[in-house]
């Protein structure tokens, strides 16, 4: 019998109920379905609560990159990632520019846009003047809704008001620039612009349908820059390497799209790390490299007039410190204890660092010896592990791994078999 996944009130049921059906339904067994109560630092009452029809937690390894000194201040940067070589590769890029006084950084005010779409509006050039002329009203309607950002020195400070053609017609896009201080502001930018909805219809004669955050975050930007000696990089030919690497990302969408990942290996596990919405800040990092045209590397290298290598970067980032899931996460709050950041501002800004170091470590690695040396020590550990070898062996697995270069599971398998045997005689 084929069984449904149509499960009504699954939501209403508590975690344990449910891990009864799923473990019906996916013919589970004991051991898995007492791993899935089993959610670590993170309680099931807790995880319950963050999102809907829980089953448990997931747990990625927290790494801590060493070395960065962004802006003068010592930093331990928390990282949650799957892929090995990424927290080495930071750290060791966050070394390499600390001989030149680390990282350095400034950003825009954090800013987010709130976008309201009107359409079926006969006037929209005349339109968009009233939206305009109107501000201060719909500031204020905005305003009304979140005094306490407001205090805090946020809110919605500006707007903007401009006329697309769509496929459907010509639509007024209002665009409401909200301070969301130290939180990461989808809550308070999608409340206002729901409430100044009613208003940009009246105004615009239209009818509006969405109201909703942008994730392409131009107004909320965080740079980070550095410089490093030659002699730290591996040389003028390594220095070389990294900057036509950085021209063929330039010239090269597909090359692009890799360095940007490399990049967003570094951003995206801290982001995680601190329980922030890491899709935002992929959809903002690679919207962004995309808007003057063509999609671009989000940072450039090039030389001094001394032949040292000076890295920069510049993407919009959405982050918080408070609220969510920031300061509902146990893990997360410890994260954000050991950045030791004082503001979401200061967070966005050592992401950027984060980014440019990690690039730095892909980069100067591509540009050298490749990155399968590091990579693959990693890669045979897991193998051997998932392939049954006990910690006193593993490292000896890997290394015959290696050595041999058939880092497969069946290998892996018949070396603990061999390993085995070889003990028992
Ligand atoms: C791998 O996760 C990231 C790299 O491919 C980045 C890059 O190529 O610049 C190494």
């Amino acid at each position: 019998m084929t069984k449904s996944s149509m499960l009504t009130g699954f939501y209403r049921l508590s975690p344990k109920e449910r891990i009864k059906l799923v473990k019906e339904f996916a013919d589970l067994t004991d051991e898995e379905t007492s791993l899935l109560q089993s959610t670590g630092s993170l309680p099931m009452v807790t995880a319950d609560r963050m999102i809907e029809n829980v089953i448990g937690a997931f747990q990625v390894p927290l790494g801590i990159a060493v070395n960065f000194l962004i802006n003068k201040k010592n930093y331990l940067i928390p990282m949650a990632i799957e892929e090995p070589s990424v927290v080495a590769a930071a750290s060791y890029a966050a070394k390499m520019a600390r001989d030149s006084g680390g990282f350095f950084t400034s950003s825009t005010d954090p800013v987010m846009i709130g976008q309201i779409q009107a359409v079926g509006i006969k006037d929209p050039y005349a339109a968009r003047m009233r939206v305009l002329g109107a501000k201060e009203e719909i500031l204020k309607k905005a305003n009304d809704q979140d005094p306490l950002l407001v205090s805090l020195g946020g809110g919605a400070k500006d707007l903007d008001a401009k006329v697309i053609h769509a496929t459907t017609g010509p639509m007024v896009i209002t665009e409401l620039y909200v301070d969301c201080r130290d939180a990461m502001g989808p809550n308070a930018v999608n409340t206002m612009a729901e409430a100044i909805a009613p208003l940009v219809e009246q105004i615009t004669a239209g009818h509006v349908y969405l109201r909703i955050i942008s994730n392409l975050a131009t107004k909320r930007l965080v740079r980070a820059w550095c410089t490093v000696p030659k002699e730290t990089v591996g040389g003028e030919e390594v220095v070389n390497g990294i900057i036509q690497a950085y021209a063929f990302a330039a010239a090269d969408p597909y090359r692009a799209a890799t360095h940007n990942k490399g990049i967003l290996n570094g951003i995206i596990g801290v982001v995680i790390a601190t329980c922030n919405d890491h899709r935002a800040v992929e959809a903002g990092a690679h919207a962004y490299a995309a808007h003057c045209g063509g999609y671009r590397p989000l940072s450039i290298w090039e030389k001094n007039a001394n032949g040292d290598l000076m890295g920069s970067i510049e993407l919009p980032m959405a982050v918080g410190i408070i609220g969510g899931a920031v300061r509902t996460h146990p893990i997360a709050k410890i994260a954000l204890k050991i950045l030791n950041v004082k503001t979401a501002t200061e967070l966005g800004e050592v992401l950027a660092a984060v980014g440019l170091a990690q690039n730095l470590g892909a980069l100067r690695a591509l540009a050298n010896e490749g990155i399968q040396k590091g990579h693959m020590r990693l890669h045979a550990r897991n193998i051997a592990f998932a392939a049954g070898a006990t910690s006193d062996i593993v490292d000896m697995i890997a290394d015959k791994l290696v050595k041999e270069r058939k880092i497969r599971m069946d290998r892996a398998k018949e070396l603990i078999d061999e390993y085995g045997r070889a003990g028992k005689s």
